[in-house]
């Protein structure tokens, strides 16, 4: 296997084995593909056009000011293969981009190369960062759509080793594939939203969402997972997806509303929870409000539209000192929001705080030392932005606790 990408310098960190990232499991393997020579990393794109008959554009999507996909590193991909392609190939489409994409690349491929023989697929990608490895490796179901019963019969034969392990094979024309994986991120960020509002009606009827979800979600119509509530859904997918699907539903004619409110009830989260802040706290200025958690979920050090830095950034605005601590993604949050303190450890980012919040669900804040955390905060608050921490055991430890959606414990309006 051969890949290429515009960032010389990712290139050669590549080469050397390091993965610019942190995603479990990803740096061995490719140090792996590196010593068997199977995996090959160049800048040479006469390497990437004219070898393998298979090639999969993986370029960024990001979105435009106007919230639609911005396509123009898929145009280009597809631009420098067709100039330096010799011999037929399929194109894969592996970005996620809006249906109508692969016609537009088949397109680029044909003015730019009219002698040679393209058949352009589109096979999303579900992998989930922090599971990225064993997603790819072992995927639920592989979706692959195309208009040439050819390339379909390649991307059979590729994929067959995975499909014999057990993943399931959906083929479908190639609009259809394109769709889907929109269809399938804007579905999931609708469940975590009704998860979200449910929470709401669940603090005001003081009712329990965790049991709520629970009960939901032993009804297999429903399924459990993606009711988690919280402070919303982030990451560089589920918001923007969303937000492009929207625009090419609109742009074809249809006011998919739904998701705007979607959207809307997943700014409300963040919201939400920084007026429990205020709520606990009275007045914000120069009080110290330590965030467990900056990445946009557990397992990556992804800070894009992290819920965690746009809460950071409300409290800054409020005239609170925010001290944030995250294990892998302290780096990226301070170079995104400089005025907040990064600290090294979870214990520094608790002492003398006011209040902390947690906003990622990092497996360790679920193991925290309690009352070594209440020796050192100045106020013993604790708003749980992921119903990670055990309430009786919050209670017994007489700390101030505000889960998310669920009955909160209050040690001083109690006694
Ligand atoms: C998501 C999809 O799950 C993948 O299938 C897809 O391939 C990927 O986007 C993509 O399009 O590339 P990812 O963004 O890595 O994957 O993360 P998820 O694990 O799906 O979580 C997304 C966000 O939802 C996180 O902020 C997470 O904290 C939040 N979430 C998730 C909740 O708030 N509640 C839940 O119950 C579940």
């Amino acid at each position: 296997m051969v890949a290429t990408d515009v960032d010389r310098q990712k290139l050669a960190q590549l080469r050397g084995g390091h993965v610019p990232f942190y995603e479990p499991g990803l740096e061995e393997l490719v140090r792996q593909g590196l010593a068997t020579g199977r995996l090959r990393f160049t800048s040479e794109w006469v390497r990437v056009a004219q070898g393998p008959a298979v090639v999969f554009i993986c370029v960024g999507t990001p979105p435009r000011e106007t919230g639609e996909a911005n396509l123009l590193a898929v145009e280009r991909a597809a631009e420098m293969l067709a100039r330096h392609a010799t011999r037929p190939m399929v194109v894969v489409e592996k970005s996620t981009v809006p249906a109508g994409t692969a016609t537009r690349i088949a397109e680029t491929l044909a003015r730019h190369n009219g002698k040679v023989e393209f058949a352009v697929v589109s096979n999303p990608e579900f992998l989930r960062e922090g599971s990225a490895v064993e997603d790819s490796l072992h995927p639920s179901r592989i979706l692959v759509g195309s208009d040439s019963p050819n390339a379909l019969a390649t991307m059979r034969e590729l994929y067959a080793p995975l499909r014999e392990a057990g993943s399931s094979w959906v083929e479908t024309d190639v609009r259809t594939a394109e769709l889907a994986k929109h269809a399938c991120n804007a579905f999931l960020s609708m469940k975590i939203s009704y998860a979200n509002a449910l929470a709401r009606v669940c603090e005001l009827a003081g009712a329990d969402v965790l049991a709520v979800a629970d009960a939901m979600g032993s009804d297999d119509r429903i399924g459990r997972s993606y009711l988690d509530a919280g402070l919303g859904y982030g990451g560089y997918c589920f918001p923007k997806d969303l937000e492009a699907f929207r625009r090419l539903a609109a742009r074809l004619g249809y006011d998919f509303g739904l998701l705007e409110e979607v959207a809307r009830i997943n700014d409300q989260a963040v919201q939400w929870t920084f007026r429990k802040v205020q709520e606990v706290l009275w007045n914000l200025e120069e009080k110290r409000v330590a965030l467990l958690g900056l990445a946009f979920k557990p397992g990556t050090d992804d800070t894009r539209l992290s819920p965690a830095l746009a809460l950071a950034e409300q409290l800054l605005r409020a005239g609170a000192v925010v001290v944030g601590y995250d294990p892998e993604a302290g780096g990226n949050a301070k170079s995104d929001v400089p005025d907040m303190d990064v600290v090294g450890d979870v214990y520094a980012a608790l002492d003398g705080a006011h209040c902390a919040v947690i906003c990622t669900g990092w497996e360790e804040f679920g193991r925290l030392d309690l009352p070594r955390a209440r020796r050192i905060m100045a106020f013993p608050i604790v708003i749980d932005g992921r119903n990670i921490l055990d309430r009786e055991a919050m209670a017994r430890e007489r700390f101030t606790y505000l889960p998310t959606g669920r009955p909160p414990v209050r040690p001083w309006s109690a006694s």
